[in-house]
């Protein structure tokens, strides 16, 4: 950690949506507070970010929007790139993947490793579409679960318990784009041979990275590791993506997954071109080991495998590249107890908070590295974003700005005093002891990645700050002793000066706000110097002019959270809305005549054996009693049912089921998750009224 040259990267995120609260707090706020970190520790850092544009995720997209894929990463690349810089992520380059520099750059890794022989050729037998003419990727074909029945899993996954699966585990697998029944075709594929690097991999990662990456990112390498790597397939049959540079593999590209991560350097070149720095410093080794960059992967938890193990083994199996010093991947954020989703639009997201709240862009900041997911998920909820804001923000670092610049300017006409004498006190001498304590724990945590830990540290220096004054009383000694006050102000201004300078990595326009005050611009204040000297602000430096007060952070009410929570609400109540089925075909009135529906007393109920679902009821229809089996046993007791009234379908013509012969249909009506309910009339009538 001591190479003065960094490359650092947050995962490119897929230009198909919006960005919420979860990615940034996995990938791009820890990397940002990082790089702010390190460029005022006089670093050399490269930033590097962009659009992933390939992939399925991306013409799956484009797929159920009904346009085309360059209409969908256009829009989303550009709403990503300036919601960053809305937000204040400090990339030195957003790029995009869809670039021809970045095209150019993959095909040429791909070249490379094939004319090394690194990939093996593989042909097998994959799903095929014929209705459409195309291979299908995982992604495009669905079906029944082979682990848990469930009927809509990906040929990758099963959304519903988890497995991972090939399409070819699925049961009646069908394609997503013809809806037909695919069939089996051979085709050729290139695949990195990952069971070959697998020692090398134990060296370097297993050994080499042991106590030093954070315990969630090694332990899924570890057992990645010790399952045993298999070849992956770098080619697909797609017809979105970058082709794959060889003749005979013609309409093939290249995995999205080899391509991607390749975008971090292709955006590396595209930066030194524009700036006239030279990329091959951040990426590939110098002469001397000691000058080689140190290359940081900042991404979420489902990112793991790739940016461990997959990555570095192709840049060691190409050559001549650095490899990842340290991946500190985030675990998820979930949202007021439950999953952030984009489809179910369960989410916060940046660019509509960055509308809610005009000018706290710093609240959220602080919110999210309070609660990030650094070793286990975290729960974002807007109570606690607003007990944060009012209780720690306000309360504590806005408070103490606050109480030591107006008393500076009521006392003093904002006129720091000639009284440096009072770093003498020992009640000064021990506050500066325990600030320079939490500034020392601050950096250990932030070149650790602990940044939870780093910015309550920071916090800590406040909270010196408000005990030291409120100890100290000025307002009191006044009269008495004006000299005292000067010797007190004198002390808190230069610990307001320091939470000024050591905000910038955390809270960078608050950092702006309060050095603004302190009307320090042309005293060039450097991290360095904040952490080893105790005066910042020079005696008789003349501070903010009178009246010319900004109010670092204001209180958040209760309002404004439950118009926070209304939101998500009707979100809710909308996405739920989406999933009402669609009207069936139209009928006649005469179709409809034909169905005789009659209210009917349920007399007795029972639950029918060896089968989990069945009730088995006599009902008194009013013509007749009779037998009828309904498939409502998880939803009702035999018990709870005897004397209800309900409709039944009289004239559907019986059936057997399990055995006992049905004779009718009892109606009930299936709420949107799917559960069950009883249709009684709201009074009791005769049995035999019909419906109609
Ligand atoms: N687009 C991927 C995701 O959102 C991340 C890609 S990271 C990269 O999960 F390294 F591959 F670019
Ligand atoms: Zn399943």
């Amino acid at each position: 950690m001591n190479s003065k040259r960094y490359t650092i990267t947050s995962a490119l995120p897929y230009a198909n949506g919006p960005l919420h609260i979860g990615h940034i707090a996995g990938a791009y706020l820890p990397a940002d507070i990082y790089v702010r970190y390190l460029r005022m520790s006089g670093k050399e850092v490269v930033y590097i970010c962009g659009s992933d544009e390939h992939g399925a995720a991306i013409t799956l997209r484009a797929k159920k929007e009904g346009i085309t894929p360059n209409a969908i990463i256009d829009r989303y690349h550009e709403l990503n790139k300036e919601t960053f810089k809305q937000f204040g992520i400090d990339f030195d380059i957003y790029h995009r993947t869809s670039e021809p520099l970045h095209h150019q750059t993959a095909q040429e890794f791909f070249t490379t490793l094939y004319d090394k022989g690194e990939f093996s050729e593989r042909v097998s037998e994959q799903f095929y579409d014929e209705t459409f003419n195309q291979f299908l990727a995982d992604r495009y074909v669905k079906g029944t679960c082979p682990k848990c029945g469930y009927e809509n899993a990906y040929g990758d996954q099963c959304e519903n318990c988890g497995t991972s699966l090939s399409p070819t585990d699925l049961i009646d697998p069908k394609s997503t784009l013809s809806g037909n029944t695919p069939v089996l075709r051979e085709t050729k594929h290139w695949y990195l041979q990952l069971d070959k690097y697998q020692p090398w991999l134990e060296e370097w990662l297993l050994e080499g990275k042991k106590g030093k990456w954070k315990n969630n990112v090694y332990g899924q390498c570890s057992s990645w590791l010790k399952e045993g790597l298999q070849p992956r397939s770098m080619t697909r049959d797609l017809d979105w993506g970058v082709d794959v540079p060889l003749d005979e593999a013609e309409g093939k590209k290249l995995y999205v997954w080899l391509d991607a991560p390749i975008g971090y350097i292709s955006a590396t070149k595209q930066w030194a071109e524009d700036t006239g720095n030279d990329w091959t410093k951040y990426w590939l080794k110098q002469e001397n080991d000691e000058d080689d960059a140190t290359l940081i992967h900042f991404i979420g938890k489902d990112n793991i495998v790739f940016h461990c193990i997959i990555f570095p083994s192709i840049l060691h199996a190409h050559g001549g590249y650095i490899l990842p010093d340290n991946v500190p991947a985030n675990e998820f954020l979930n949202l007021e107890g439950d999953k952030m989703s984009t489809s179910r639009n369960h989410a916060v997201w940046l660019h509509e908070y960055l509308e809610d709240f005009p000018g706290k862009r710093d609240v959220l900041r602080y919110v999210l590295c309070a609660i990030m997911p650094e070793n286990k998920d975290a729960d974002f909820t807007w109570k606690d974003f607003q007990a944060r804001n009012n209780n720690e923000l306000v309360a504590i670092l806005g408070n103490f700005v606050n109480r030591v610049v107006v008393l500076n300017r009521k006392y003093f006409q904002g006129q720091n005093q000639a009284a440096g004498a009072a770093l003498s006190n020992p009640e000064a001498q021990e506050a500066l002891a325990q600030i320079n304590e939490h500034v020392a724990n601050m950096e250990k945590a932030l070149s650790q990645f602990r940044f939870r830990e780093a910015q309550a540290e920071y916090m800590n220096i406040a909270r010196v700050g408000n005990k030291y004054i409120t100890d100290q009383e000025p307002w009191k000694k006044w009269k008495e002793s004006p000299e005292a006050v000067a010797e007190i102000l004198f002390v808190c201004t230069q610990i307001v000066a320091k939470l000024g300078v050591f905000a910038k990595p955390f809270l960078p326009d608050t950092a702006d706000t309060i050095l603004d005050l302190l009307k320090a611009g042309d005293l060039g204040l450097t991290f360095e110097q904040a952490r080893a000297e105790h005066i910042l602000i020079p005696e008789g430096h003349q501070m903010y002019a009178e009246k010319e007060n900004r109010i670092l952070f204001e209180k958040i009410e209760d309002e404004v959270i439950q118009q926070q929570l209304d939101k998500l609400a009707n979100a809710k109540a909308a996405a739920d809305g989406a999933n009402v089925p669609a009207a069936k075909e139209e009928v006649t009135f005469d179709d409809f005549q034909t169905m005789d529906i009659r209210i009917g007393t349920i007399l007795e109920a029972e639950k029918v054996k060896k089968a989990k679902k069945l009730l088995q009821f006599k009902v008194d229809t009013g013509i007749d009693v009779r037998t009828i089996v309904s498939g409502v046993a998880e939803f009702f007791s035999p018990e709870e049912m005897v004397g209800k009234q309900v409709p039944v379908l009289v004239n559907l013509k019986p059936r057997k089921i399990r055995g006992v012969e049905s004779q009718g249909m009892i109606l009930f009506a299936e709420d949107l998750q799917g559960k069950l309910h009883i249709l009684d009339p709201k009074e009791s009538i005769d049995s035999g009224s019909s419906v109609n």
